[in-house]
């Protein structure tokens, strides 16, 4: 049988060996928008998931000192922009202080007036349902009101590197195998 290393005992546990073994969980990469006051709001994230189908409704983590976050609780309402693998570039342009944002990001407006990025892979526009606080994130629960999506290769994290993913049976055709 294969041996299992322990890379970290519990005692060993801190931010770097959690960041660290988290990363090693791979994901797709979105931008959240949203809209307060008339200012649009936007980051990139990865804590995204489906929570329920009845009602459809999916959560998102948010640093507790997130303007993005502070936007969705005073608006109540967001929308999730799934990249393409085309956009590493519109995923850097929605991380840090000095972000460049909208600048650099052409955008249209969902049925609600919220920022969808252009070229993304699908869009979820959600109600806040919930915001549970836990630790120093918060969970924000949203209702999915309006959905879109289209053929298309995702952006995606692995590692601290974005990526793209490449389906087996894709693969395996181009080889001219089958699956
Ligand atoms: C790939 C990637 C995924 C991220 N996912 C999240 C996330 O799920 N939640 C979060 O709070 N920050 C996440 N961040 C960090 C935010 O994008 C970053 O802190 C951003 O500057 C926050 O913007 P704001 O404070 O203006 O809202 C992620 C960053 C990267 C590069």
């Amino acid at each position: 049988m294969a041996q299992v290393e322990i890379v970290c005992e519990p005692r060993f546990i801190n931010s770097h060996s959690f960041r660290t073994t988290m990363s090693k969980f791979a994901t797709g990469v979105a931008v959240l928008t949203s809209l307060h006051e008339g200012q649009r709001f936007g980051m990139t994230i990865n804590s995204l998931t489906s929570v329920s189908l009845d009602p459809h409704q999916i959560l998102v983590c948010l640093n507790q000192g997130s303007a993005t976050g502070n936007a969705i609780r005073s608006s109540g309402r967001f929308a999730v922009n799934l990249l393409d693998r085309d956009q590493q570039d519109v995923a850097r342009s929605f991380v840090g202080r000095d972000a460049k944002r909208f600048d650099c990001t052409a955008c249209t407006t969902s049925v609600a007036g919220l920022p969808l990025v252009e070229g993304a892979l699908a869009y979820l526009v959600c109600r806040v349902s919930d915001i549970l606080p836990s630790g120093d994130h918060d969970i924000v629960i949203g209702d999915v009101v309006e959905c879109w999506q289209r053929d298309g290769e995702p952006l995606v994290f692995y590692s601290g590197a974005y990526g793209s993913f490449e389906s087996d049976a894709l693969r395996l055709r181009a080889c001219g195998t089958s699956a």
